[in-house]
């Protein structure tokens, strides 16, 4: 994958290009990044790349007839235009299916704002795919350049081992549920002890006990992912998963529950490591869920079709 970053400030990308698994990645062919300072594309003597607003108002807007000619420039450096990505908090909220579908491009270019931001036709002409990593104001869109170089290397083939790209992650896969807990050595430090299921070597009971932590996980802290589909083999199968009787999440009293699960003394001999629920087995799911959610476009995690610019197909 080629990635071309354009930005007034491309040393910021230094440290991170030369420092992280990137590096790697880089040396070994895996990625290509270019950086490409916007003030090169300034012709007057000063470089100048900004100006004050029409109509007032504070801070310097960055100048459309800098921009585009720069962005039209670096889409000609190679036969493949890319996919144009804007940096700017009025972008869709970056999250893993969009990291995904970012990373299926062969080449992207990401175009990193400074100030109070882009003259409008810089939208209006090049029709970016806009881009937010939250919903907060960073000083430019470099940070945030790099986080969605971060997130999308990952999933680029070969940037990973084997082992790591088999994990199930937080967000990925079909279901989009947070990760299990993980367990190294020593099994029992400060009285707490590794789950037994993880010693049992039953890789069945394993993965339903990983499967169960995921989806408490995900429905403490992050109930919104769970979608449409997740939320009917709640309300249909109370029994079948083991978790009867639960209520959603975000009900007073949860805090409490995360809290005792993270405290797990080993002199709690009965447990398995896991706050035991009124009839759920001691290896999580009795009667299994389904390896995913029944679909449930409307609301499953993700981006929707109203957050997709009309021109990214
Ligand atoms: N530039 C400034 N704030 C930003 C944000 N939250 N996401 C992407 N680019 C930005």
């Amino acid at each position: 994958m080629r990635i071309d970053v354009i930005t007034l400030f491309p040393d910021i990308f230094q440290g991170y290009l030369s420092e992280s698994m990137l590096k790697r990645a880089i040396d070994r062919g895996i990625v290509e990044i270019h950086l490409h300072n916007l003030r090169d594309w300034a012709p007057d003597k000063h470089k100048t790349v900004d100006d004050k607003p029409y109509g007032g108002g504070p801070g310097m807007i960055l100048r459309v007839d800098r921009v585009v000619p720069c962005v039209e420039d670096v889409q000609a450096m190679c036969p493949d235009p890319g996919h144009l990505v804007m940096l700017t908090p009025q972008g869709r909220r970056l999250n893993q299916a969009i990291v995904e579908e970012l990373a299926r491009f062969s080449r992207l270019i990401l175009l990193c704002g400074r100030y109070e931001g882009f003259d409008e036709r810089v939208r209006l002409i090049l029709r970016p795919d806009e881009i937010s990593i939250g919903d907060y104001v960073l000083n430019g869109g470099e940070v945030a350049a790099m986080v969605v170089i971060d997130a999308v290397v990952r999933l680029v083939p070969g940037f990973l081992g084997d082992e790591a790209s088999n994990r199930e992650e937080s967000f990925s896969g079909p279901d989009r549920l947070l990760e299990y807990p993980q367990y190294t050595r020593p099994r029992e430090y400060r009285g707490f002890r590794v789950p037994e299921v993880l010693l049992s070597g039953n890789h069945q009971a394993v993965a339903q006990w990983r499967l169960q932590k995921r989806i408490e996980t995900t429905r403490r802290r992050r109930a919104e992912l769970l979608g449409g589909g997740w939320r009917a083999v709640w309300a249909e199968e109370p029994t079948s998963h083991g978790l009867s009787g639960e209520s959603p999440p975000t009900l007073p009293g949860e805090k409490q529950a995360e809290q005792k699960e993270l405290e797990t003394p080993a002199e709690n001999k009965s447990s398995v490591g896991d706050i035991q629920r009124p009839g759920a087995s001691s290896h999580g799911i009795a009667g299994g869920f389904p390896a995913r959610p029944p679909e449930d476009t409307s609301t499953a995690p993700g981006f929707s079709s109203e957050d997709r610019p009309a021109d990214v197909s």
